[in-house]
């Protein structure tokens, strides 16, 4: 699912994370979203409807009496796929919970039949006081869908529970919402390895291979729309690519590797830290002797390539955690797939096909065929984007689920 084409209403009320509301306006945006502001009078405080205006490309309402709209908060209502009030106050939420209507967001809050998200974003003491937990408890049993704050620094210089969620967790959330489903990948760390390792032969050159990291990027959107919680693990990659995804999702993790050694000291290092291992970076099988200083010789060299480890034999497998690999196969797919699957110890092995017209490996497209360790099912994805693919893949794992 993607919010292509989905009015999504954000309402922005008056708390110090209003200014983060941009971000997530952006953000949406980006997702393909109509976005539309509403803003209370004490936000007006905190950020210029400017900004909004600018991110989202529409009006951004700011008063319920404003004449250039036949009346505005009717229109707003009718229009909304998602009403989502992030940051929420104490106030929007005590407004809201008790059916006040004294402004443009309280009014709309009681006017819409769209499905509607609160952020509470607010100093632990206020979050955590009686009224507002009972006020919380309210809004849900007439249906709102309520995010739990992070805890964490507060601006207010306290520590605790009220932190505005990254805007990764809070996209993760409201797809869900938007779908109706809740996904098996939300809450779960998931750790992604992508791109190709690099061999360094000497000071100055090396070893790769044609990986850009597409498929990985891919899976890890997908797995952020699902609520998952992914730390990227990358090879030698696109920097375009790297650039576009740090840009969409700044807070995701990410760590630099380079040979297939550091990949697996990396790894191996995360054994006991996550709920789901993805592993798709492309690992040098072989690597070379690496040299000090620069190999001089006019007439040649000889290069001797040892073995790399094998990461995902040797990564530990935890009963509850769930193993993934990806194989690239130039022949033989399925049968090569299947030794994998077994001799790795794995959930799953996704393979690719990389050879000819649908070589997977550098390009947009790939064709794959994915096997699992629950059944003997082949579950082939025709050629396609790997967006696609990638949406493809992590359908089928979600829905054998009820194996792990
Ligand atoms: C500097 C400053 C920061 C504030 N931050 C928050 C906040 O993060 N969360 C909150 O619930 N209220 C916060 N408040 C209090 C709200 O602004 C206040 O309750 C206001 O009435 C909320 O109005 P609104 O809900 O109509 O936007 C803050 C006030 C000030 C002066």
């Amino acid at each position: 699912m993607d919010l292509k084409d989905k009015n999504i209403i954000l309402c922005v009320s008056g708390g110090i994370a209003a200014y983060k509301a941009a971000g997530l306006a952006s953000f949406l945006k980006k997702q393909g979203a109509n976005v539309y502001a509403v803003m209370t009078k004490n936000a007006l405080e905190f950020i210029k409807p400017l900004t909004f205006k600018t991110v989202t490309g529409n009006k951004v309402t700011t008063n319920m009496f404003d004449e250039s709209d036949f009346v505005p908060h009717i229109s707003l209502a009718d229009l909304a796929d998602l009403i989502i009030v992030a940051p929420a106050t104490a106030n929007i939420i005590a407004k809201a919970a008790h059916g006040i209507a004294d402004d443009m967001v309280s009014t709309l809050l009681l006017s819409s039949n769209a499905k509607k998200i609160i952020v509470p974003s607010m100093n632990s003491k206020m979050y955590l006081n009686p009224i507002t937990q009972k006020n919380i408890k309210l809004l849900k049993e007439n249906d709102y869908f309520i995010m739990e704050p992070d805890i964490g620094l507060l601006a207010c210089g306290y520590e605790g529970i009220g932190k505005f969620p990254d805007i990764e967790k809070i996209y993760g959330f409201l797809l869900q919402i938007l779908s109706g489903k809740k996904s098996y990948f939300t809450g779960k760390k998931i750790l992604i390895t992508l791109g190709g390792t690099i061999e360094d032969i000497d000071p100055v050159r090396y070893i790769s291979n044609r990986s850009s990291g597409k498929m990985g990027f891919n899976l890890a959107e997908e797995f952020i729309a699902r609520g998952g919680n992914v730390t990227l693990l990358i090879g030698n990659i696109s920097e375009l690519l790297l650039s576009s995804f740090k840009s969409k999702y700044p807070k995701t993790k990410i760590i630099n590797v380079r040979s297939s050694n550091d990949l697996y000291d990396k790894v191996i290092g995360f054994e006991n830290d996550f709920d789901i291992y993805c592993m798709v970076a492309a690992v040098a099988d072989y690597m070379p002797d690496y040299k000090a200083d620069k190999i001089k010789n006019k007439n040649g060299i000889e290069l001797k390539l040892s073995a790399t480890k094998d990461i995902l034999a040797s990564l530990k497998k935890r009963k509850n955690a769930l193993y993934i690999g990806f194989a690239a196969e130039t022949e033989n797919l399925t049968k090569n797939a299947k030794e994998k699957l077994k001799n790795k110890n794995l959930d799953f092995i996704i393979a690719n096909i990389v050879k000819g017209e649908k070589n997977a490996i550098g390009n947009d497209n790939a064709e794959v065929v994915i096997l699992n360790k629950y059944n003997e099912e082949e579950f082939r994805i025709d050629y396609n984007d790997k967006k696609f693919i990638a949406q493809n893949i992590i359908d089928y794992i979600e829905k054998l689920g009820k194996f792990i």
